[in-house]
Formats: structure tokens, sequence, C-alpha cells
């Protein structure tokens, strides 16, 4: 996600802000931008592309002289990664710059309301609103106007603003998305993340949702949305630089592990409007949505075991026929594709070579494509017909957690928004289906708290050698990912089967003490999970169960069993799977295994 620095004090600015954001490129981004008050005006560079090439043009940032200014990378959400779309953002007269990381959700009602005004546009983004948003509310004072916009954005944000007319501070913001301040004798700093300041001091303040702060060369003052005074105390930071990069966690995927809520409500809030789902990028009519006569998932890796659950989630609600497969074999297999068919490509980093390759497979023979991506402008992205955006940020552990759980919602949405107007449910049970969509993040945030429990369990497979996980119909699904992710990062041996077929042969590997991990979230399959579950048990199987709350009779017969709180069943998958990303974590790390970089693996993988 995009990365933000300011800095006011008694040196150059423009060298400072490219350090600072040097230290913030492990959140991804694609252009990256500056804007520095020169005593006079406020100037700006952007550039496309790598830090190096805004360094390169501003020749280390000398093009830039001035002590106050204001730095970002962005990762691009609203428009492509282009110049113009890069941050800094002016208002008309160039007197206000802004600095933007979040999203803007009622950004298109704002421009609308902003051009009838007789503003004038200059980028896709939705951050320009809030510099012409600013410039209508500016009457003298910049705080004034600062409250004003929060009042009247919805979204998350984490800004950093600079005003011609009061050049001896910078004002950050921030609401849901991360901000801080750091503190020097030479300046004082803002920072999306900690390591970007860690140079210049180790004394920082955490800026609290809605709070503003205002700074000097020489003070820091806190407000509230009210524009009141509030009070704070900094922090000094004792973490080294590259602890603090993954903002203190021990590793990037437990980080992006606690990223889901958030990643889940990023997908699928500004989804709903009005009780309804509206996916503005899905490009097509009710008419051509009706007329769709079968679905194929096409994706690799963890990505093609969230296609796996969308087919028991679009087959079940919307009652289109769906087929899943491998990009990999789908590209040779020489599947039959006809007119009327949609294809679906997941992926979360847009670059995964089979996925592409079964893309314009399936766009040589005629067929309607959507992408389902998180890397912005990535190929799949440019290349599908349509392309609807997994909002997840950058996933930078090589297994992928948030990203998947991004994939997963965004694919209920569209089984949802199907089925409704395919009209095979009713209003009634889109708002049930909603209701329970919506508290996924709160519920995913509970089980993230147990973590606990989890590595106590996990660090009784330290020494297994080969792990079962089985479940039926959707955990299935889910066995299929959790068996991937302990295999992946622990490199102990992990089959995921479908419970019933066990007894076809694989049951003949379940000897005493054979670790089998069941899931059982389906209420009309769970007797029947539980009768297998008992056929491993009788067979010396060490039982660990994923089930839902209340099923307590499953306790006879696992020796751990972990509860899920209550939702649709078409959605388990985005619970059970928290306990077991984190029980593969808490082994690997348990095992001393290289968590986020595993051995043999790439994170995007574009070659066959
Ligand atoms: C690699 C990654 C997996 C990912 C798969 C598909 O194997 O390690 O985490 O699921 O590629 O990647 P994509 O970017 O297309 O989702």
């Amino acid at each position: 996600m995009c990365g933000i620095v300011g800095y006011i004090g008694k040196k150059q600015a423009a060298p400072i802000l490219l350090d600072g954001l040097s230290k913030l490129e492990y959140r991804g981004y694609d252009s990256a931008g500056m804007a520095v008050y020169d005593g006079k005006q406020i100037h700006m560079s952007k550039a496309t592309g790598r830090l190096k090439v805004l360094s390169e043009i501003t020749h280390e940032g000398a093009t830039l002289p001035g002590f106050v200014g204001i730095g970002h990378t962005r990762w691009a959400t609203h428009g492509a990664p282009t110049d113009s779309n890069a941050h800094p953002h002016f208002n008309e007269t160039e007197t206000i710059a802004v600095v933007h990381n979040g999203i803007i959700e009622n950004y298109l009602k704002l421009k609308k309301k902003l051009i009838e005004r007789g503003y004038e546009f200059h980028s896709e983004t939705d951050t320009e609103v809030l510099a012409h948003l600013l410039d209508l509310y500016y009457k003298g004072d910049p705080l004034q106007a600062i409250t004003k916009v929060m009042h009247r954005v919805e979204g998350s944000y984490a800004l950093g603003i600079i005003f011609a007319d009061h050049p001896d501070v910078i004002y950050a913001v921030r609401k849901d998305s991360p901000l801080i301040v750091g503190k020097s004798e030479e300046g004082n700093l803002i920072a999306s993340d900690v390591p970007a300041v860690l140079k210049y001091t180790r004394d920082v303040y955490f800026i609290e949702n809605e709070e503003i702060a205002r700074l000097s060369e020489q003070d820091i003052e806190f407000f509230n949305v009210d524009g009141e005074p509030v009070e704070k105390e900094a922090k000094r930071i004792e973490w080294d630089i590259h602890a603090a990069e993954k903002g203190g966690y021990e590793h990037f995927m437990l980080k992006e592990m606690n990223e889901q809520p958030k990643t889940v409500r990023d997908t699928i809030n500004p989804r709903i409007k009005d009780g309804q789902i509206v996916i503005e990028e899905l490009g097509m009519s009710d008419e051509e949505i009706r007329a769709i006569r079968k679905i194929h998932i096409v994706a690799c890796g963890s990505a093609y075991h969230t296609g796996f659950t969308a087919k028991y989630v679009l087959e079940g609600l919307a009652r289109v026929p769906v087929e899943v497969d491998l990009a990999s074999e789908f590209r040779y297999r020489n599947p039959i594709l006809e007119e009327g068919e949609l294809v679906i490509i997941i992926s979360q980093s847009g670059e995964t070579a089979d996925s592409l390759a079964a893309l314009r497979m399936a766009k040589e023979r005629g067929c309607q494509t959507l992408g389902i991506v998180n890397v912005v402008g990535s190929s799949i992205a440019r290349e599908a017909d349509q392309v609807m955006y997994t909002w997840a940020g950058p996933e930078i552990a090589v297994a992928t957690t948030k990203a998947y759980s991004a994939q997963l919602v965004a694919q209920y949405l569209l089984a949802i928004k199907f089925a409704q107007v395919r009209g095979e449910i009713g209003e009634t049970q889109v708002a049930e289906l909603l209701r329970d969509l919506k508290k996924l993040p709160d519920q995913i945030e509970m089980l993230l708290s147990h973590k606990e429990r989890i590595q106590k369990y996990a660090n009784r497979y330290l020494a297994s050698k080969d792990v079962f996980f089985i479940g039926r119909g959707i955990d299935y699904a889910i066995s299929m990912e959790g068996s991937l992710k302990l295999k992946e990062i622990s490199y102990i041996h992990s089959e995921a089967y479908a419970a019933g077929e066990l007894k076809h042969g694989t049951i003949s590997l379940i000897e005493e003490g054979t670790p089998v991990i069941a899931v059982a979230t389906q209420d009309d399959l769970f007797k029947k999970t539980l009768s297998n579950i008992v056929e491993v048990q009788t067979r010396g199987a060490f039982v660990m169960a994923v089930t839902n709350a209340g099923n307590t009779e499953i306790e006879k017969t696992a020796e751990y069993v972990i509860y899920i709180p209550q939702t649709n069943p078409y959605f388990t998958n985005s619970l059970a799977i928290i306990p077991l990303q984190l029980f593969s974590y808490y082994v690997a790390v348990g095992k001393g295994c290289d968590v986020d970089k595993p051995r043999n693996l790439a994170k995007s993988v574009t070659v066959e």
C-alpha cells in the first residue's frame, strides 16, 4: 500500500523524503512523487516506476529545494499507475498539496459535486477530491478546512498536507490507515511506518483514528476531528529497522494474517451500497448476467483453492454450472469453451504465467473474461475484459494469507450478485447473506486473537512426517488450502482428502499417532465427516478438528477442537482457514523454517 513521508526542519526536505520513501518500498508501489515549498511556492515532481526514477529526475532532490515537503509512493487503486495519478495532488491554484494512503469510498459523489462547482480534475484518483475539497473549505485556517473535509469523506485515509499560505507547518491526518509522527532535533517528520524516520529519531507519536497532527520545525500539536487540542506522549522505539518494517511483527506472514480483517472489510464494504451489491467494475448488465450459461474459474495455487470454494457458493446460490481448473491444466486440455460462458481468472500477482496464458486462450475463443486480481495494472488486470480488484495491499510473504481471504470474499460477492440477478434468491436472503458477510472481519479478528492456543497445539506437530487434512464439500476446499499452507512453509508432507474418499485407499496410511486435521463446518455433512473422524481415530490417528461453535460432540473423538463462530455455511472457509494458517505458521516457526521465504518457492511465478 502507499507510503507517506513528510519533513519540516533545518535541512533540505527532498533528500530526506527520498530516503524515507526508500524505507517504505517494502509496502509495494508503482509510482512516486514529492512536493516541496521553496520559499515562494510549492513545486512538485512525480514519476511512474521505481523511486530511483524520481531520484534521478530530481537530481537526488536538488531540483526541489526547500525545508518543508511531503512525499509518496503509490500503490495504484483508483486509476492506472501513471505520472498524473501519482501523488501529491494539487488544488487548482497549486497552493495546497496532498498525499494520501487509503480509499475514499464516496469519492465519486464528491467528485460530481466538485465538478458541478467548476473544479477540474487532472487524475483518475480518489485522492484528488481531497485537494479540491480542501480548497473549497479553505478560508485562511487550514485546521478548519481539514476538519470539514474529515466530516465529508467516507473511507480510510492517512494524509500529509502542505499549504503555501502556511509554509511553516505540515498537517497529518489519519483514519484507518497508518501514520506516525517523528520528533527530532533537526526537524519533525511524518511517515506511514516507523522505518522511514528511524534514521533521524526514535521518538515517535502514533496518531490515532480521526486525529490531526500539526508539525512545525520546533513543535508538534494534535487535534481531534472537531479541531480541539489532544495531549499525546511520544513513545521510544526500541526495534531494529528490519523488525520495524514488519510493523513489529516477527514475520511478514504474521503481519499479513493480522491484516485480514481489514483486507476483507476493504474488499466487501465499498461494494455494498444501500443493502445492495454494486460491483461497478464487473461491467456486465443484468441481462448479460442472466445469460451466463457456465462459469470457468481458472487459477494456480491458493487462488485455485478459492475458486474451488467458489464453485460450491456459485452453484449453490446462483444455480449456474461452474468448472474449476488449475491454469496449467486448463491451457493444455483443449477445454470446451462456448459463447455465453464466463471465464474468471483469479490471481494475487496478476502475473502468473499459466493464469495469463489461460486468460489469453479464453479471450481467443471468444469468452467473456473477468480477472479477480490484487496488483493494479498487472498483466491479467490489463488484459481481462473486466477486472475486480481485491484490495489486500502488497503481500510480501510467499505463502499467501490476506490475498487468499480477499479472493474468497470477492467471489462470495459475485455469487450473491449473480444469484439475485438470476432470481435464485430474494431480498430477504440477500439481506441475511450480507449481514453474515459483514460480520466476517470481526469474526476473523476474534479467531486471530486465539493464536496462543493454536501455537500450543502446533508445537505438538514439529516432529510430524505426514499430516492428513480431511473434509467434505467446502470443508474439502478448506483442507486443500490448510494442507498447502503447512507443506509450503514447514516442509512437512501433507495431503488433503475428501473425507468420504479416504476408505478407497488412503486410510491404509493411518497408523498409531498419524496426525489428521478434520474440517467439519458444513452442518448438512457434519454427521458424515464425524463418522470419517471416528474411522481414522479408531485406527490410531491423532485428530485435531475445526468445526462450528456448538458441535461439542466432536470432542469425544478429537484431541484438539477449534471452534469457529456461526456464519452462513457458504462463508465458513473465511473463518476456518484462520486457525489453519496460524497452525502452519507456528509449526514452521517452531521448526526454525524461513517462514516468509520458503525454499524453492516464488511469490510470483512468471514462468511455466
Ligand atoms: C505462487 C504463490 C502462491 C499463489 C500462486 C498463484 O505459488 O506462492 O501463494 O497462490 O503462486 O499466484 P497468483 O499471484 O496468481 O495468485
